[in-house]
């Protein structure tokens, strides 16, 4: 290839190259983990072009979100995360996220990959929930709820069965109950061994939880944290599901990058802390943090978990250079012509 041409990889060549391996996507997750903490990455605040003027204005209208970033170690890879997010799609039979990753050269910084980082984005989205489940949630974790049963749903389940393999039953919440039963049914059929329950009752599925994980667009808290048994861990992997009460009650508050969280202001201990509520010495720790051993993981069997997670581009371009680097291997993908002559 040309050193002016880039490789150009759509949905199914991103599949042909093991973009749903979510073993490895855990592994790739870790490891921006890590680099973090070891200054080997440049990771600026998210950009978020947002159409109207509020959270409950963006959750209809949409956003598109920059992530850019450059994460050294074996990857060596700079690029950006480009998110766009539709909220009212599905009235049109598309998915709300639609998400290209443009990969450059860190030396040159031409761009060297364009992919469709869709699959990338929830399957990324998942391994940050695994490792979390992973440091934080109680080792004999059986019974899950998980809040929002749409694109992200299924690869949250994935990862977090990778983390805790014993959980059996999969209680499922969402506003649109015929989701939650598409939902349920494709668990059933893929996991046989759990029992899956659509549920409108959340009080229940949450009082029954060792894992309690969010990823819907609720703009208002619907979780309550008198509702938390002792040693759940509730994952705030979206925005605003639970309120105040859990953050209150948890005894630790992990984040994946607290810095981050801030700077987002849409989740509840985001939100809490911009009220003076929570403050910075209270955030125990970000994931990268436990993973160098640097702070500890779960402690004991009673201890409620607060997790949320804001994401970064770096994440979906450590998978996408592991993509990238197995197409260019086996000569997959479009290649493109950047500059001609
Ligand atoms: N933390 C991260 O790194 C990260 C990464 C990607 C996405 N997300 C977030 O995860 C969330 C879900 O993303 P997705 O792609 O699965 O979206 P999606 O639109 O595919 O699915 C969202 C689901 O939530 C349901 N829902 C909406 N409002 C609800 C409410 N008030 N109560 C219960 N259910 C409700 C919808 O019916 C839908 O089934 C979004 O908020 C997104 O921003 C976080």
């Amino acid at each position: 290839m040309s050193q002016a041409n880039l490789l150009f990889l759509n949905n199914k060549a991103m599949e042909t190259v093991g973009v749903s391996d979510m073993a490895e996507a855990i592994h790739d997750v870790e490891r921006a983990y890590v680099l973090t903490q070891e200054g080997d990455v440049i990771s600026p605040g998210k950009c978020v072009l947002r159409w109207g003027k509020t959270v409950e204005d963006e959750n209809v209208l949409g956003r598109i979100n920059a992530m850019p970033g450059y994460i050294g170690g074996e990857y060596d890879m700079a690029g950006i995360k480009w998110i766009g997010s539709g909220p009212m799609n599905f009235k049109k039979g598309l998915p709300r996220a639609s998400v290209t990753v443009i990969l450059n050269d860190p030396d040159t910084k031409l761009p060297v990959c364009i992919a469709d980082g869709t699959r990338v984005s929830t399957i990324r989205t998942g391994a940050s929930g695994g490792v979390a489940i992973k440091l934080l949630a109680k080792s004999d974790a059986s019974v899950m709820t998980i809040c929002g049963a749409g694109a992200q749903a299924p690869t949250q389940f994935e990862a977090a069965r990778i983390a805790r393999p014993g959980i059996r039953t999969l209680y499922i919440y969402d506003i649109r109950m015929e989701n939650a039963q598409r939902f349920a049914d494709y668990v059933t059929k893929t996991y046989p061994d759990v029992k899956a329950i659509p549920t409108e009752n959340i009080e229940e599925a949450v009082r029954n939880s060792d894992i309690i994980d969010c990823v819907t667009l609720a703009s208002e808290p619907f979780i309550r944290g008198e509702w938390l048994k002792k040693g759940s861990l509730v994952m705030n992997m979206a925005d605003y599901e639970v309120d105040h009460d859990c953050v209150k009650r948890a005894d630790k508050l992990v984040c994946d990058y607290w810095e981050s969280v801030k700077h987002r202001m849409i989740s509840t201990v985001a939100l809490m802390w911009r009220d003076g509520l929570v403050k910075d010495e209270d955030i125990h720790a970000d994931l990268g943090e436990i993973l160098v051993g640097k702070k500890a993981p779960r402690e004991n069997d009673d201890e409620i978990i607060y997790f949320n997670a804001v994401g970064a581009g770096i994440l979906d371009i450590a998978v996408t250079v592991r993509c990238y680097r197995r197409a260019m291997e086996k000569g997959l993908g479009t290649e493109l012509s950047f500059w001609e002559e």
